[in-house]
């Protein structure tokens, strides 16, 4: 193509929320040159909707906090199915990630002391979100950001073009990531306002596409997170693990209707909000499983006492993992005890005075004053379930965030798997970002300097136009907002919150009837301004994440975390070795099954063995970890 806009570079990122933004920084103070690429205008990501904070054991709020407990209260919450490895990174380095942070200018809340102030949060053991109000993920965007100028402008003297060194693509879709010799490439895409078609060429690529929310009828996540980057993953030849794991978060808005989905931050609950159902019963007191009874209040006076006296009480049931307090919720509403828009109450307004919860959830305020006309100074909010995170995603190596199998791919944040195992603890994705961007962008640095300049093939480029045309070529076909809204009925009825074997063999069989029909897909009008276009390759990727997630579904035949078996509805010791691995081969995605790495002893040695038998047999337990 003579006419096509090419651009060489050494890193490509693709997505400007938290983890994109920290592996470009990573990247580019290592001296590479990085091409960062948004489907999105910079500076909108749903990083922005973790609200309540960022987990980091500081110690700054009770000084008992250290990584070992932020580890332990990881794996717990993950049920154990966690890349070890990744939970340990985690915990260990997240609070010099904070104090990165604001050395580049972000401006955490603070405690009285004037250290960082930090709040409590479901399934963490201290108080332990690093946060703004409840807008952290919005401040660690803009600090980023700012991060990402300073970057571009330091070098002004040194180097002909700043834009040759570290520069953002915004508004872009990426729609093929491209090999060539079985070695990254590059990537095609479009510019999303006219259709102009791009080429980047590059030995390295890392995806921070976050997650998949679009995917389902209800969610939190906003228009960007339709599983791209699992999808280009996949196509690549790279794994995608665990994706039966999604995360419904307890507390979305359930009215009105044009609401429905919007995050409700946990920090609410964090901040003494009680849930209860229409008939006034603080319910959550019925629903605290069995492996978490020594940890949490079973009565009012109890849960209560412990915002006075943190360290001697059970936590209130209300701070349960997000995976308990969902599934609760939904019970309560199928029960019939349920408002009449399917959620729960959650009321704020009686632990705090109206100035406090406006200056705490100073966001939540305005949301439903705005939005619903309620005020949460005075009077409960309406609360349900809603689709947030996926903790499955791409299988990747613990210290450099590289993609098993595919050389010069990483991935890091939502869309990287293994972190959280079955269900990821709220605030441990800001730090994960954090964490994980940053080794990305080492791990593509060290990459880079052993990798061989890459030239993609005229015959790949021709493949890749030719698919971004080909919707135009057809007509009369399929309507990519009519497959896209029954794949979400298809999600939302048959692979949502509780699931059964026959509901999802029959999402299987749905989902593969939509992706034939898919092909048929056809786009009237022109390239540009046009998002019937757009739609087209987001649909082909959640169609791929729906088919991988609803396998996995079907071949775990226990309940843990983000998966609920309504056949198999107990925690079963033996799948806790097991992680399932998708792959695609051009025409279905298969899953297979994978044992997880082995705790090495000193991390097995951080739990009390009592703990351990709930979720290991014995067998694994008498071996220390270590199979
Ligand atoms: O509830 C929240 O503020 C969300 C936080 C998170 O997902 O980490």
């Amino acid at each position: 193509m003579t006419n096509l806009e090419r651009h060489s570079y050494d890193v490509v990122v693709i997505g400007a929320g938290g983890a994109g933004l920290r592996a470009a920084v990573e990247a580019r103070e290592a001296g590479l040159r990085v091409a960062i690429i948004c489907k999105s205008l910079f500076g909108k990501a749903h990083t922005v909707m973790a609200e309540g904070g960022a987990a980091a054991s500081m110690g700054n709020v009770n000084d008992k906090d250290n990584w070992q407990v932020h580890f332990r209260d990881t794996m717990r919450g993950g049920k154990f199915l966690n890349h070890y490895k990744m939970a340990e990174l985690h915990a260990k380095e997240a609070p010099d990630r904070i104090w990165e942070l604001e050395q580049w200018g972000a401006l955490f809340d603070r405690t009285s002391e004037g250290k960082i102030s930090q709040r409590n949060f479901g399934g963490h053991e201290y108080p332990r979100l690093a946060h703004v109000g409840d807008r952290t993920g919005l401040e660690l965007i803009r600090t980023m950001q700012q991060r990402i100028v300073a970057l571009q402008q330091k070098d002004g003297k040194t180097y002909q073009s700043m834009e040759s060194h570290l520069k953002v693509f915004a508004e872009l879709t990426v729609t093929e990531i491209l090999k060539e010799d079985g070695k990254i490439a590059g990537v095609y895409g479009y510019w999303r306002e006219s259709g102009a078609e791009v080429l980047f060429e590059a030995p390295t690529v890392i995806i921070a596409t976050g997650g998949v929310g679009k995917t389902f009828k209800i969610t939190s996540n906003s228009w960007e997170g339709t599983g791209d980057g699992h999808a280009l993953a996949l196509k690549a030849g790279a794994n995608l693990v665990d994706m039966e794991f999604l995360q419904f978060h307890p507390t979305g808005m359930v009215w009105p209707p044009s609401v429905r989905g919007i995050l409700v931050t946990e920090s609410v609950r964090g901040e003494g909000g009680v849930l209860t159902n229409t008939n006034g019963e603080r319910f959550m007191f019925k629903y605290i499983p069995d492996v978490f009874k020594d940890k949490y209040a079973d009565n009012e006076e109890e849960a209560d006492r412990w915002y006075a006296d943190q360290d001697n009480n059970r936590r209130p049931p209300e701070l349960l993992p997000r995976d308990e307090v969902a599934r609760a919720i939904n019970t309560e509403v199928k029960a019939g005890r349920g408002t009449e828009h399917g959620g729960v109450f959650l009321d704020v307004s009686k632990r705090l005075t109206a100035e406090v919860i406006k200056k705490r959830l100073p966001s939540m305020w305005h949301q439903f004053y705005e939005l619903a006309g309620v005020d949460i100074t005075k009077e409960a909010m309406e609360v349900g379930p809603t689709c947030h995170y996926v903790m499955g995603g791409v299988e990747v190596e613990a210290d450099t965030a590289a993609a098993v199998g595919v050389p010069g791919l990483f991935a890091a944040g939502e869309v990287a798997g293994g972190m959280h195992g079955s269900n990821r603890l709220g605030g441990n994705s800001l730090s994960d970002l954090l964490v994980f961007g940053r080794r990305a962008g080492m791990g593509a640095a060290e990459y880079v300097k052993s990798a061989k300049p890459v030239a993609v093939s005229e015959a790949a480029i021709k493949a890749a136009a030719e698919r971004i045309q080909a919707p135009f070529n057809r007509s009369g076909g399929e309507n990519s907002y009519s497959l896209h809204a029954e794949l979400q009925e298809i999600t939302h009825n048959l692979v949502g919150i509780i699931r059964t074997g026959s509901e999802l063999t029959e999402a299987i069989t749905k989902i593969a009837e939509i992706r034939k029909r898919s092909a048929n897909v056809s786009v009237a009008g022109d390239r540009k301004f046009n998002p019937g276009f757009h739609l087209a390759f987001d649909l082909d990727n959640m169609l791929l994440v729906a088919e991988s997630t609803a396998k996995s579904a079907i071949s775990r035949e226990e309940s843990r975390g983000g998966h609920t078996r309504d056949d198999f509805p107990q925690l079963d010791n033996k799948w806790r070795q097991i992680n399932h691995i998708a792959s695609f081969d051009g025409k279905e995605v298969s899953v297979r099954k994978q044992a997880l790495p082995a705790i090495p002893k000193e991390l097995f040695d951080l739990f009390d063995i009592h703990e351990l038998e709930k979720y290991m047999t014995p067998d694994e337990i008498a071996k220390g970890g270590a199979r």
